[in-house]
This record gives C-alpha cells, structure tokens and sequence, in this order.
C-alpha cells in the first residue's frame, strides 16, 4: 500500500488513483520489460515504448468501441491547449464555431475560441448560475456552424449533460476531460472529443483526443506541427517526444479498467457512489446541491451547507478525518468531492458518515 492507511483524497485532478495501478507504475521506475533500466530512462524511438503507445491507442479505442473510421492521438499541454488547437486544427479563418455554456470550463473554452475566428454562444445556463443543460431542442443551432463545441461534464459546477447529443450533421466537439471513460458513448454523435487525462486516467498533460478521420487536414497553416492533428496521425504521435511515463499510466489504467468490466460496469458502480452524497444532501435543508437533480454529475458532487460558517469547519474537520481536499474549484465556491473511476466505495462510506455526523452535530 503506497498510500496512507485512513486517508481518502477527493481531489478534482490530478486525483486519486487505484493503489496496485501505483504499485505496478512504481515497478517500472526500477526496471522496465527486462530492459535494465527504468521506464523513465527508455528512449520512446525503441521498440517496447512503440509497441506500448500502440497498444494503449488499441485500448482507447476497444474501451469506448470507437469506429474504424476515427482515429485516437496523444496530444501534449493538457485540456486547455485544446481551446485552442481545436480551432487551429478544425476551424477555417472565415467560419462559425458554436458554443454551448454550461459552467466554468465551457466558458473558458469559448473565451480562446474567440482569439481564433467567429464564435457563436448556440447556449448558455448562465443566467441560472449553471444549474442545468439545455436541452438539444433549445440550442441555437443553424447549419453554417462549422462544429459545435460542448463540455459535457463540468467539473468545477458540478453539471453533466445527462446523454450524448445528437446535433445531426454537426460535428459535435466535445471536452470530456472529467468524464472520459466513466460511461459508454456514442462516439458517432461526435467529430472529435479530447480528454486531459489527469481525473480518470492519472497523468497530467497527456491529452487523449478521438477524432473523426473526415476531419483532419483542414489545420491552418499557422498550426504548430507537434500540434497538428493529421501531422501528429500520419507520424503515429512520434513527431516529438510523446509523455512517455504517462502514456504508460493510461496503459495501466485501462488495464485496470479493463478487470473491472469497462465502461459498461464502472457507470453503474459511479452512479451508485454519487447517490449516496446526493442522498444525504437532500435529506433535509442542512447541505444543499446547486445543480437541478437531473444534471448532477456523477464525477463531481458539488455541496455546501446552507450556513456558509459551516463551511470551512466543514473543511478543517473533514481533513482531520483523513477526508482530503474537499473544497470546491476557486470560481465556484463551496464544497466538491470528485468521484473518479478509481474512487473507493471505503471513501465514500468514510465521507457520507462524516456528513451525517457533522449535521447532526451543527444543524
Ligand atoms: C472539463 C475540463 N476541461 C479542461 C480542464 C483544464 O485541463 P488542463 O489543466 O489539463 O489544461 C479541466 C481541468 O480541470 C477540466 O476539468
């Protein structure tokens, strides 16, 4: 056991990560596949780091049931890079790209998209403090956007788009970052989705990104190459040096996936874990969920307690319990637990009893 015995890390990313994923990621630092030497020192032009980057590729790919007519890269600069590569990428300088805003990371992406063209809000929740998703049926879409681009689980509200979109013809793009294989999806409503890898998948500034193969080759020509989406596929991601020890990470981390039944038996399992947080908040008027009850998200359970002095109580008493980084993202203020894939049921037993008894004793 690498981690301390009793304590329960409820970060929102990077975030907890399986302990036997650890155990096998810290045997690589010593010795990886009878090479004599450390993971960390193989150089990624060899064989075993080729063969490694492709199979974790094939296992993005068998994870989600993604289509043969789309193709998966690594990318580097984390998720926010993408607010603007996707445009560089996919984004002619004279066309539309509509937005949806739900909540803090949706706006953020919007914000860059507009340094590279026209963006058009198709969307926006704002105005109810980002309490729910817009129904398809209510956006503001018309055939000139030349891609739509939405975030379908906020991490910092709390809000998740309760089923995949259907935009029709619209290439749909989507920033999974917090949610990317935490439940099956319907790759084929999507052009492309990207997903910083630090909440589900451990790494930090790995980007996974799947996108439909129709849709490469229109990059501008300002386009960094290492950033190029067709560059990076023709060179099967070896124009630069990839992130060698996270690629490996996601290699193990979709093994580990893999025995616990893949997307199809963790949903259920996240779904049940966000119930039982969601079922003591609205137990009574104590703690309250900003988020309308369909729309909550089953990776970040956003709180407060309706008396804002209980809140940094709350805090101080919850890490003394061993219950670790509860507060909510600095924009939207009070209380989150993040309930990644490798969240433990003990973590969440250990903090819904916390709950009850911290109300008992202050409400
Ligand atoms: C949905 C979403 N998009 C983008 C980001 C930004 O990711 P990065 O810090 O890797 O740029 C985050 C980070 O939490 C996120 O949750």
């Amino acid at each position: 056991m690498i981690c301390r015995e009793g304590v329960y890390n409820f970060a929102a990313g990077p975030a907890v990560l399986p302990p036997e994923v650890l155990e096998r990621a810290r045997a690589s630092l010593s010795e990886w596949q009878g090479l004599g030497y450390s993971l960390l020192e193989a150089p990624f032009t060899g064989d075993e780091f080729k063969t490694l980057m492709d199979a974790t590729r094939l296992q993005v790919k068998s994870a989600l049931a993604v289509p043969d007519n789309y193709q998966v890269i690594f990318l580097q600069g984390g998720a926010s890079a993408q607010f603007s590569l996707v445009p560089l990428n996919l984004l002619p300088p004279t066309a539309t790209a509509g937005y949806v805003e739900t909540g803090h990371w949706s706006a953020r992406a919007l914000a860059e998209g507009h340094r590279y063209g026209r963006s058009h809000l198709v969307a926006s929740t704002r105005g109810s403090g980002f309490d729910h998703v817009p129904a398809v049926s209510e956006w503001a879409l018309n055939n000139d956007l030349h891609y739509c681009h939405i975030t379908p689980n906020e991490t910092a509200n709390g809000v998740q788009f309760p089923e995949d979109p259907d935009c029709g013809d619209i290439p749909l793009i989507a920033d999974m970052t917090s949610e990317f294989l935490s439940r099956p999806v319907h790759i084929e409503r999507y052009g492309m989705i990207y997903a910083g890898t630090q909440k589900n998948l451990g790494p930090t500034g790995l980007v996974i990104a799947i996108i439909r193969k129709d849709l490469l080759g229109q990059a501008r020509p300002e386009t960094p190459t290492v950033f190029n989406y067709q560059a990076q596929t023709e060179r099967q991601n070896r124009i630069n040096t990839p992130l060698t020890f996270g690629i490996y990470l996601v290699h193990l981390m979709l093994d580990w996936l893999e025995e616990q039944g893949g997307v199809n038996a963790i949903h259920p399992h996240n779904i049940a874990q966000s119930q039982v947080l969601y079922r003591i908040i609205d137990e009574d008027d104590f703690f309250y969920c900003p988020v309308i009850p369909e729309y909550r998200s089953i990776m970040n359970v956003c709180f407060g307690t309706r008396d804002e002095n209980h809140q940094q109580r709350f805090l101080a008493e919850a890490e003394a319990m061993g219950l670790m980084n509860l507060a909510g993202h600095s924009h939207a203020g009070g209380l989150r637990a993040s309930l990644y894939n490798a969240q433990s049921d003990a973590a969440v037993a250990a903090l819904a009893s916390f709950m009850a008894d911290f109300r008992r004793r202050y409400g």
